[in-house]
């Protein structure tokens, strides 16, 4: 059976009426047919790809093309749940109008249905543009990835009091802004609930404790296809890495012995047909 389409005014009421909302991130249309097939209310196409699929060692060098290619492969499954795809470093934050024509490209070129951008009072001008333009946009506050030079790496953001005010006063702009939903990553659960009872949109966890409107995993993490270990606030629900490292295996094992292929996987030519008659074939 089909699930009807996932829309941003049912994000938005399930605020209040719950169930909480799940979202995954996906990059191509196997997987997002996979995990819509799962049943996920939104599928987010991160520029963690960078990381998991491109290799990189953060999301830096992620490009505007390249997130124009996984969202519209990812859109191509046709899923039921929303696709909201990042915009990547520097497509956004010249200026609001840059990033219109960024988000344009992802809405006409990649079929994204939102777009989500890192940052808060900073970027809030950028994100009213857009909503004005009709493209609705995800907030993303706290660890904000593409900031990770400044951040001094990958570090939990809104420990002090202070900081924790400020990650509140994002989260108020953006909300003015017209932002319909936040994500608000890598904070103390206490600093999370404190944002997600301030604010009237829903606010999307990871690594922000379980008191938030829904939560966010990257799909290579909670599978367990990315990397030996994964950091704290990540549950590997399943070891498919190894699962695919195991399978590999046996079929170097298969065609190294010569079971595989067997018969059930070749082909017979057309009944009553021979081989040509060549010169040294028996
Ligand atoms: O790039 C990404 O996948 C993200 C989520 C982890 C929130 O921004």
């Amino acid at each position: 059976m089909t699930r009807p389409k996932v829309t941003i005014n049912e994000l938005v009421a399930r605020k209040s009426s719950g169930p909480k909302i799940s979202v995954v991130t996906a990059y191509d249309a196997t997987m997002a047919t996979l995990f819509d097939r799962g049943g996920v209310d939104v599928l987010m196409v991160g520029d963690s790809l960078g990381m998991v699929v491109q290799g990189r060692e953060n999301t830096l060098g992620v490009t505007l093309d390249h997130m124009v290619y996984h969202c519209r492969a990812v859109t191509r499954a046709r899923p039921a749940a929303h696709v909201v795809c990042d915009l990547p470093f520097l497509s956004y934050q010249v200026s609001p109008e840059d990033a219109l024509r960024s988000a344009g490209r992802l809405v006409q070129e990649g079929a994204a249905e939102s777009v989500k951008l890192e940052g808060g009072r900073s970027v809030a001008a950028s994100v009213a543009k857009i909503v004005a333009a009709g493209v609705p946009v995800m907030g993303h506050i706290g660890l904000t990835p593409q900031s990770v030079h400044r951040m001094g790496g990958f570090r939990v953001q809104g420990k002090t009091t202070e900081a924790a005010s400020d990650l509140v006063a994002d989260a108020l702009a953006l909300e003015d802004a017209g932002a319909y939903s936040l994500v608000i990553e890598g904070v103390p659960a206490d600093v999370a609930q404190l944002i997600t009872d301030q604010v009237r949109v829903p606010t999307i966890g990871i690594g922000a404790g379980p008191r938030t409107d829904g939560q966010v995993l990257v799909s290579y993490d909670l599978l367990g296809l990315y990397g030996a270990v994964s950091p704290k606030f990540v549950k590997r629900f399943r070891e498919l890495g190894q699962e695919a490292t195991q399978a590999i295996s046996e079929y170097v094992a298969a065609v190294q012995g010569g079971e595989f292929p067997g018969a059930e996987h070749s082909f017979k030519m057309t009944q009553g047909e021979q081989l040509p008659q060549l010169k040294g074939s028996s």
